[in-house]
């Protein structure tokens, strides 16, 4: 049973694999100076290269999208691979065989992740096995053909039956070597009252669900028509167990993930069923949450898959059962950040039927024609609303403009209020200045400000702020050089990341980029490690201990003006005769710092 690849295994596959030879594999890459190399980045579009290599260091970073990493974290990126997948790649590319740890730590005494895989997989095989038997598994086959899935179907999706049996599973699994504790954690069995455990799923068809590396993690079970002793709820899932979090999961996905980045689309449905039919009917980017609402957890998730950093193309579509449903999520959307507003689309089939439906009553082709209908989030939120009031009456447009006008009124892309305004004009046969005013109105009421504040605009390329990069660039790049960074004062970052990341160093024992990516949590600043690592430092010549030397005495000088003018603007507050011990400490602090700033502005003069 393969456990957690030993660390020195992991050590030396990452030695063997210089980040030029592993990303080269999928990305030309040419010469671009200074020891750098540089393509066409793989995560995003573009025709001129931004993507930076810098083998030396083992780094990539591409400037147009911000992705950056070493050559594991390229190829987990690109193929959407576990860490241990990416490593038994990368072992496999350079021919070394890999040692696992049985004995690995594992916070559930002793049984690991793959223990917990093995034991859903051999599950999914016996409900598999059980649903082509003669018998009551005969209700779970007529289930499937009622909607519409042949023995195609159900085996490509690997659906199978659990036996009306209390312990059906149980003795199978224990009789090929499961322990008790090991099928209590892996969800498949509980305590019965009587004692010795039982199945949890009972006389239902089930779901193997998988995660996004196509590992079984748990099941979706439903309950079968006729079952009047079976009092549980419609659909019983996995409860959460280490391998299974709801929140996390996507049915389909593994399926799903390479069209998604492919197509930049993802399709989210409403039930197993839904993503069955929406596959079958070529619609393969479709995935469905499982029994839990779509969360932020399942958002990362797709952004991921979409390569989007700050500017993502693609399109998440949602479809729900029936306007009702569709429409209350659509209205919450309003309150919500609106950051993928632009990207998000609905798509409801006005008769209410779900995509699994509407198969059945017209073909693939009608789920493929629902996709293609899809509207924009705001759009299908504003007519829904509209299409509750008669518009061919005056009172009906004003009454729907009522409703309609604060919803104009929450959006926060500015730009985009005057066109929908257009729009809401059109659909309500009204003129555009009438619903104008009446958004104005609400807007005026609601103590939500209206116009969105810009976000300040930072200007990277200010002097100032590009020499406090450089002195990070410095530190990340050529450590050994800069023996001055601590002494840098505590006020010479200005700029909130880069300040972030220089309290990050300096939490560290000493400089060391892996460990330094490893300790860090946000993802921007991950980012920007990644970045200045690999970003060229600006000297034309050599980068020598001089030209460290006087970035670094530059910086300090900046600190210390910011640091004396503030202090010159205390001592004018303080009165010298009444307060004079006061005055007399701190003036002493302006001459000690004035005297220091000299110093650095030598030193940064005398060398550059
Ligand atoms: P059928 O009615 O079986 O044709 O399938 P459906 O997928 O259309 O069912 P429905 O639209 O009622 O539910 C959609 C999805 O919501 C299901 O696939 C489940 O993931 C989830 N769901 C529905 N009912 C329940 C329930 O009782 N409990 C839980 N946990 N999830 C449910
Ligand atoms: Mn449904």
């Amino acid at each position: 049973m393969a456990g957690r690849i030993r660390d020195e295994d992991v050590a030396y596959v990452r030695e063997h694999s210089p980040i030029d030879d592993v990303i080269g594999d999928f990305v030309q890459l040419k010469g671009a100076g200074g020891g750098q190399k540089k393509g066409l980045c793989p995560f995003h579009d573009e025709k001129s290269p931004s993507f930076h290599v810098t083998p030396s260091k083992g780094y990539f970073h591409c400037f147009g999208c911000g992705v950056g990493g070493d050559a594991i974290n390229f190829l987990m990126k690109l193929e959407h691979l576990t860490f241990t997948e990416t490593v038994e790649r990368l072992a496999e590319r350079i021919g070394y065989q890999l040692h696992y740890d049985s004995t690995g730590p594992s916070q559930n005494s002793g049984i690991n992740r793959s223990r917990l895989v093995a034991a859903n997989t051999a599950a999914a095989h016996f409900y598999q096995e059980q649903l082509n038997l003669s018998g009551p598994a005969q209700v779970g086959r007529e289930f499937l053909t009622g909607r519409g899935f042949d023995k195609a179907a159900a085996e490509t999706f690997a659906i199978g039956y659990a036996p009306d049996e209390w312990d059906a599973l149980y003795k199978y699994m224990s009789g090929i070597g499961y322990k008790d504790d090991e099928l209590n954690l892996a969800g498949l069995t509980k305590e019965g009252s009587r004692g010795g455990l039982i199945d949890r799923y009972r006389n239902r068809l089930v779901w193997p669900i998988k995660d996004i590396s196509g590992d079984i993690v748990g099941f979706g079970a439903r309950k079968l028509a006729g079952d009047d002793k079976d009092q549980g709820p419609k659909y019983l899932n996995t409860s959460e167990t280490p391998i299974y979090k709801k929140s996390q999961i996507l049915y389909g996905l593994d399926m799903a993930k390479k069209e998604i980045a492919k197509k930049r689309q993802v399709v989210i449905v409403e039930g197993y069923t839904d993503v069955m039919a929406a596959h079958l009917a070529g619609i393969t980017t479709a995935v469905a949450t499982c029994g839990t609402a779509f969360g932020d957890d399942h958002i990362r998730i797709i952004r991921r898959l979409l390569m989007d950093d700050d500017a993502f193309r693609g399109e998440v579509i949602f479809t729900f059962d029936g306007d009702a449903a569709g429409q209350k999520a659509a209205l919450r959307a309003f309150d919500d950040d609106q950051k993928f507003v632009a990207q998000t689309f609905v798509a409801v089939e006005p008769s209410g039927m779900d995509p699994c439906e509407l198969r059945q009553s017209g073909g693939d082709a009608a789920v493929r024609d629902l996709i293609a209908r899809r509207v924009p989030l705001f759009e299908f939120a504003m007519r829904s609303v509209i299409k509750n009031y008669d518009v061919s009456s005056a009172e009906g447009r004003v009454s729907a403009l009522n409703q309609v006008a604060p919803l104009v009124g929450k959006i926060r892309d500015a730009s985009l209020r005057p066109e929908y305004i257009r729009l809401v004009a059109g659909w309500l046969g009204m003129e555009v200045d009438t619903v104008t005013a009446a958004v104005k109105r609400v807007a005026g009421k609601s103590n939500t400000p209206l116009p969105d504040k810009p976000a300040l605009a930072v200007n990277l390329k200010d002097p100032l702020l590009m020499l406090e990069r450089e002195v990070l660039k410095v530190k990340l790049q050529v450590a050994e050089l800069a023996p001055q960074w601590n002494e840098i004062e505590e006020n010479a970052f200005s700029y909130a990341p880069y300040a972030a990341l220089r309290s990050q160093i300096d939490a560290l024992p000493e400089m060391d980029i892996p460990t330094l990516l490893e300790r860090t949590e946000d993802e921007d600043i991950r980012a920007l490690i990644t970045e200045l690592t690999v970003e060229p430092i600006r000297t034309d010549g050599e980068i020598s201990e001089h030209y460290v030397a006087s970035v670094i005495a530059r910086l300090r000088e900046v600190a210390l003006s910011r640091a004396i003018a503030e202090i010159k603007s205390t001592l004018q507050r303080l009165n010298p005769v009444e307060e004079e011990a006061r005055y007399n400490e701190i003036f002493g602090n302006l001459v000690a710092m004035e005297a220091k700033k000299r110093a650095q502005k030598d030193l940064a003069l005398g060398e550059i």
